[in-house]
């Protein structure tokens, strides 16, 4: 298992660009089954929930190039209506290929996706099961697979009993086919549904309301080609702007929207965290004394849970106490526990609570990786550690982060990674 090495306390300074989104690409790619004409993606992040996301597509019968950044994919002769476990085990976004294909194949059959750990007893897909059956597809279910059949696809009215980004999506893409008028109330309004409407809509789907608690989408009967520019990957460029202010360093963020980040840099400005925002850069300052400051997780705008670990990992080096209070996920407030043998004052109060009590003196460890936003957390945790911190499993890191060892190398971090990245 490849892992990395990092010897703490370097000095950081430069830029970092940030990649496309990895939480946007994961969509765009499987609503290019909803044209049959080739569509281009730019902006494409290189690791292995989107290498996922394109072989799935292949074993569906697609076909794609994919270039450095970029990939051109075709799904005309896809076949299949199967999506093998082999995918779906794999990685929980398997799911977003259902709405899709439902909508352009009339049938679709997929098991329950697995691969990640942090809900409780598997990430539940009710809402999109409830909404598909919403939009006209009858529902057959055995013990390994889901079978969805709709002949035509119907608009629907449909409320949201739980705001989800993917379900969100998955209504809003298996919709742009559908005869009538759909109307989707309660949705989430994170940048990536807006990218996705904008990209359908680019194609000639009719969209309205992305971004806001209510979609209309007027069914078209085909799309058109078109190319799309994958959004800045807003999670990556605040575990950036943490590690900068965590860092004390000068560090500038690019190729980034801080529109996307806004919560955390309004939470800098009441933590003495200095900065300063262009169109598409943040400059961190080096910080001074860091204050507490406590957070809840909530759906955009509110305070993203993907970003809640570093901001956790911030918390410990802020003066005072905080208490973090995690709303999405049961399981997300877990890897505390590593921050804790690094060192840090946290103390649980129930699953979903944390109370940490700053600052710190973090020390170098031997860890593993348990989750994507937990692993890139013990990375910045170990650039300001004293002593060498090895992290294993760190494929819980590249799944998520491009090539990070080398950019972060870029602007002086010393990181050294055992085996090989296989992208
Ligand atoms: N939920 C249900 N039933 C469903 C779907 C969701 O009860 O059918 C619940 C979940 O259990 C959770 C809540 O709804 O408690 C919200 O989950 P949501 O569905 O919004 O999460 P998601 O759409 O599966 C996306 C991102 C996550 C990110 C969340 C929240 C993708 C591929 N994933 O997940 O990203 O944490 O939104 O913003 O877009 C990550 O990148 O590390 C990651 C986990």
């Amino acid at each position: 298992m490849s892992k990395f090495i990092i010897e703490g306390q370097a000095k950081l300074s430069g830029e970092i660009p940030v990649k496309g989104a990895k939480n946007a690409a994961l969509k765009i790619i499987p609503a290019s089954i909803l044209s049959v004409e080739p569509i281009r993606i730019t902006n494409l992040p290189n690791i292995e929930d989107i290498r996922l996301s394109l072989d799935l597509l292949a074993d569906l019968g697609g076909t794609f190039e994919r270039k450095f950044g970029e990939v051109n994919i075709e799904t005309k002769n896809i076949s299949k209506i199967n999506i093998g476990s082999k995918y779906a085990n794999k990685f929980r976004a398997s799911i977003m290929f259902a709405g899709p294909m439902l909508a352009r194949f009339g049938e679709v059959k997929f098991p329950h996706p697995g691969g990640c750990v942090i809900g409780a007893g598997g990430r539940p897909i009710d809402l999109f099961i409830d909404g598909f059956k919403a939009l006209g597809a009858e529902v057959g279910e055995t013990k390994d697979f889901y079978h969805l059949k709709a002949a035509k696809l119907r608009a629907c009215e449909y409320f949201f009993t739980i705001i989800s980004v993917t379900a969100t999506e998955s209504l809003m893409m298996t919709a742009v086919l559908a005869d009538g008028v759909t109307t989707l109330k309660n949705c989430a309004m994170e940048p990536e549904i807006t990218a996705l409407a904008d990209y359908l809509n680019s194609q000639g789907a009719k969209i309205k309301g992305a971004g806001t608690p209510i979609i209309k989408i007027q069914g078209v009967k085909k799309l058109n080609a078109d190319q799309f520019k994958i959004i800045p990957d807003r999670i990556e460029t605040g575990s950036f702007a943490i590690m900068a202010a965590i860092t004390k360093s000068e560090i500038i963020i690019s190729n980034c929207e801080p529109a996307h980040i806004e919560i955390l840099l309004n939470i800098f400005r009441k933590i003495n965290v200095d900065f300063e925002t262009g169109k598409d850069w943040i400059k961190i300052k080096p910080a001074k004394k860091i204050l507490p400051h406590n957070i809840k997780t909530h759906e955009y705008p509110g305070f993203p849970t993907d970003l809640q670990p570093p901001y956790t990992l911030l918390m410990t080096q802020a003066n005072g106490i905080s208490l973090i209070h995690e709303t999405i996920y049961d399981r997300r407030l877990l890897y505390t526990d590593l921050l804790s043998q690094m060192g840090a004052n946290i103390t649980t109060c129930d699953p979903h609570r944390v109370v940490v009590n700053g600052p710190s003196k973090l020390y170098g460890r031997k860890l593993v990786s348990p989750d994507l936003r937990a692993g890139i957390t013990l990375l910045i945790a170990a650039l300001i550690a004293k002593g060498p911190t090895e992290i294993d499993n760190i494929y819980q890191i590249d799944r998520g982060y491009e090539n990070i060892d080398d950019r972060l190398r870029a602007i002086g971090a010393k990181i050294k990674r055992i085996g090989t990245l296989n992208i």
